[in-house]
């Protein structure tokens, strides 16, 4: 079964969480599943998409919510998940009472973690706070994958030897590169698929992590009725 309660999680900030979390909150929206976006960073810039979205008329909208501490993050989410197919969390880049709890609840965490700036130390407290994490709820399925990677794939090969190291989480092939369509699109509160110029190789990648976390590809189908953005990609 398809994991419902997706947390995309770093203590590192900037690495493209919020990024990839609002990529795969619109795919799964556009599979057909019913999607709740939770923001649980102070900056509050998934929120902000997601608002951004609202502004494009035709769209399928996002319901989503904020909550700047653990505390409400776990009761609302807690209560409210079962009124959803997929919960997407987005946390912000520190070790935030919000990311703890994001960590309690979620079926499947998420790492994006960037190969040049790798930052072993970044992951090594991750997998610290991970063991604490799974010595009270257990183990569960912690994935990192690279965001940002780099097109000639050497520091790729190193950061992969690196999380071998820890025994948290588990390396996941599926890279996003460093590519406008996605920087671009989702500050548009839209996704790889949504925008006017499309990027085949973001939506190949977007669509190979949706296969890995949820076992299906994008829908890739073309919008219709909808308002054309002015997303110069
Ligand atoms: N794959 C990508 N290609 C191009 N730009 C990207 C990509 N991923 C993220 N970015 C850009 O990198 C910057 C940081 O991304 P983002 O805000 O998603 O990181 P974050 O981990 O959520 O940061 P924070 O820790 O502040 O919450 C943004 O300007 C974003 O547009
Ligand atoms: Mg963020």
């Amino acid at each position: 079964m398809a994991p419902k309660i997706i947390a995309v999680c770093n203590t590192k900030g900037g690495t493209g969480k919020t990024t990839v979390a609002v990529q795969i909150a619109i795919a799964r929206l556009r599979q057909g599943k019913k999607v709740w976006f939770v923001d649980g960073d102070r900056q509050q810039t998934g929120a902000m998409a997601m608002t951004m979205r609202l502004n494009h008329r035709g769209r399928r909208r996002i319901p989503f919510a904020t909550y700047p501490d653990g505390k409400s993050l776990q009761f609302n989410v807690r209560n409210m998940a079962e009124q959803f197919d997929t919960v997407v969390i987005d946390v912000g880049g520190f070790d935030a009472t919000t990311m703890r709890a994001a960590m309690m609840i979620c079926d499947v965490l998420l790492i994006p973690f960037q190969p040049r700036s790798f930052d072993s130390w970044a992951l090594s407290k991750m997998d610290s706070l991970l063991e604490d994490v799974m010595s009270l709820r257990g183990s569960f399925p912690v994935y990192a994958m690279i965001n940002c990677a780099d097109p000639n794939g050497v520091d790729n090969k190193e950061a992969e030897e690196a999380l071998n190291d820890f025994s948290t989480m588990k390396f996941l092939p599926c890279a996003f590169g460093r590519r406008k369509a996605f920087s671009t699109s989702a500050g548009y509160g839209l996704n790889v698929e949504e925008i006017k110029v499309r990027d085949q190789k973001a939506l190949n990648e977007l669509s190979a992590l949706m296969i890995a976390i949820f076992g299906e590809p994008l829908k890739g189908k073309k919008d219709e009725n909808v308002d054309s953005e002015n997303t110069e990609n």
